[in-house]
């Protein structure tokens, strides 16, 4: 019953620190969902890392004048502590410039290899005249050949979706410098995906409950595949391990090839550092084991059809057979979940489009319990989503702190100052009974939508038993009833229960509030345990210091169910659990990120 379960996060590139479109995609709705997982008693792997090779980093490394491995070096530790601060519970987040990575990568491309998908072509490259440099295919913009979009990149067309080569583009031109690029003949590496075009479509058929838009879209990049570049000409990623490319200055694996094995290598990273070696293949090899990866939506192809391949053809198991490589039979993602994009004023955030959030600037004012709670219930889950600062503060003061922080400053000030405990309760009325048996329902409910990434349907009915307690506490009026004391306390315990429920039910979404208010009901474990950012050293590499983000899970106390509220537990004061935003933020914006009239 209790699967062990693979959470797969999408890699942020170490290119600048993350901004709220990047974790409303990625970072958020992953974490919800493996704390709701571990909650209910699945053995959770959470990984992801930066994404530190390829052409993002070089053309921000030489923005700032630095070298590649310093540039992403700050950006790492800074994404990490993005992701820390937003309480994120990686079980590890680590990078793609450890030794462990790059070997990984070269023992799964080494058994496609052999099994045959792996063809070697020559192909036009773009170089930039005036520098001669190679010009990678998503700096290069054009109109699509297909579907005729302005926009589209060398690499895909936003629009259509279909995986261009940048010699295709019509009108090709520089995204850097505008210049027109020359095409010259390179020798580069193939994945063969039109040999994976059976056993992707059985595998993409069985995958009945995806989100709609997800399927539709890969199952409709079906009947074009076309052999796929893996390598580069560049002196910034991994190398082929083959003769006569392994000592190649100027070809590497293309990014996207090193990252999507990411998810593999951070896994056995997790299982080397965890003392255990082979405790990564539990997540990996056992059939009955879920990998659910999670992503924005411009990632899909790569997380539903390019890794799928790669998997299918280290199994060997693609249309041309083969052998399992040194990694046994691996699974393919159970599911694919992907977020559109949350946009500023239409426009997707973006550093290069001027309007930008940053996490730690959103962090430092607001704390993380605000972005949390807003990208829960407001994200882009399914569609693309405008964010806007009056909607925050809406949402922040009408819902968060109205609703919730409300309803727990009500119940436990009523309890602390009639006699600082929990109550003993008498017998319940039938209002009572409803609210209670709500409130315990709500588990199934809300479970059943978090395992389905239905995150707006799931946090809307713990906010409803919330709505539901505040409405009964209204209604049974405790504070008039000083002179019947039996039912003053039956009704106080009952908030009091479903309090706890409904902190319970919202643990996976705010476990900072959690945490605060399993402590203001007289508790004093770990509920909810929040990642740490750790310098480690490399394994593989002696004296490299990697940041990674860790955590202890297994000792947090939070479990998916109504647990009985103890009568006598001393309850203090409470303190305000939420800050109310000013309502003038939401025409004026904050100072360091204001709205333009
Ligand atoms: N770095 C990519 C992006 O930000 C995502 C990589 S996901 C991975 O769009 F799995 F491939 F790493
Ligand atoms: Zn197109």
């Amino acid at each position: 019953m209790n699967s062990p379960v693979l959470t797969a996060v999408a890699w942020p590139y170490a290119n600048g620190p993350r901004h709220i479109g990047h974790v409303s995609g990625f970072g958020v709705p992953s974490d919800v969902f493996s704390r709701y997982m571990r909650m209910s008693g699945h053995r959770v792997l959470m990984v992801s890392g930066t994404d530190e090779h390829g052409t993002p980093i070089l053309v921000q490394a030489d923005n700032e004048g630095r070298t590649a491995r310093e540039t992403a070096d700050k950006y790492t530790r800074q994404i990490g502590t993005d992701l820390a601060g937003l309480g994120l519970s990686y079980d590890l987040f680590t990078r793609t410039t450890t030794g462990n990575h790059y070997r990984v990568v070269q023992d799964l491309f080494g058994a496609m290899w052999r099994n045959g998908y792996v063809v070697s072509r020559t192909q036009l490259g773009a170089i930039s005249p005036s520098t001669g440099r190679t010009l990678p295919d998503r700096y290069i913009e054009g109109t699509c050949p297909i579907c005729g979009y302005d926009g589209a990149r060398g690499d895909q067309c936003d629009n259509c979706g279909n995986q261009l080569d940048p010699a295709d583009l019509i009108n090709p031109k520089s995204r850097i410098n505008g210049e027109i690029p020359e095409f010259i003949e390179t020798e580069h590496l193939f994945v063969d995906l039109p040999a994976f075009t059976e056993s992707l479509g059985g595998y993409l058929a069985s995958r009945t409950d995806w989100r709609p838009n997800v399927l539709k879209f890969s199952q409709n990049l079906l009947d074009d595949l076309k052999p796929r570049a893996i390598t580069r000409d560049l002196d910034w990623g991994v190398p082929v391990p083959l003769d006569g490319w392994r000592d190649q200055p100027m070809k590497r694996f293309y990014v996207w090839f090193d990252a999507v094995i990411g998810y593999l290598s951070a896994s056995v990273e997790w299982a080397r550092r965890s003392g255990d070696d082979d405790a990564w293949q539990e997540f990996w090899l056992n059939p009955e084991a879920q990998g659910y990866y999670f992503m924005g939506k411009d990632n899909i192809v790569f997380h539903s059809l390019i890794w799928p391949s790669l998997l299918l053809g280290q199994n060997g198991a693609g249309d041309k057979g083969g052998t399992p490589g040194p990694f046994g039979t691996l699974n393919l993602p159970t599911e694919v979940v992907s977020s559109e994009f949350l946009k500023m004023s239409g426009s997707k955030f973006s550093t290069s489009r001027g309007t930008v959030i940053y996490v730690h600037e959103f962090l430092d004012e607001f704390g993380p319990d605000a972005l949390r709670y807003f990208i829960s219930v407001a994200g882009p889950e399914t569609q693309d989503t405008d964010f806007t600062w009056d909607e925050f503060v809406r949402r922040i003061n009408f819902e968060l702190a109205n609703e919730w922080g409300n309803l727990v400053n009500r119940a436990i000030s009523m309890a602390h100052k009639n006699g600082g405990a929990v109550p003993s309760p008498g017998l319940p009325t039938a209002a009572d009974e409803q609210l209670k048996s709500l409130s315990r329902n709500a588990f199934d409910v809300v479970g059943g939508h978090l395992r389905r990434s239905r995150f707006k349907a799931a946090i809307g009915e713990a906010m409803r038993v919330v709505g539901a307690a505040n409405k009964y506490i209204s209604e049974q009026e405790p504070w008039k009833l000083k002179d019947d004391p039996a039912r003053r306390d039956t009704v106080l315990h009952t908030a009091l229960q479903v309090v706890q429920d409904a902190n319970t039910l919202l643990t996976p979404f705010l476990p900072h509030a959690a945490q605060k208010v399993h402590e203001l009901l007289g508790g004093k474990e770990v509920w909810a345990a929040q990642p740490e950012l750790r310098e480690v050293e490399d394994l593989d590499v002696p004296g490299r210091i990697n940041p990674i983000l860790t955590g202890d899970y297994a000792a947090e106390q939070a479990r998916w169910e109504s647990i009985p509220i103890e009568a006598g537990r001393p309850l203090d004061k409470p303190t305000p659990l939420f800050a109310k935003l000013d309502p003038k933020l939401g025409e004026t914006g904050p100072e360091w990120a204001p709205i333009q009239q």
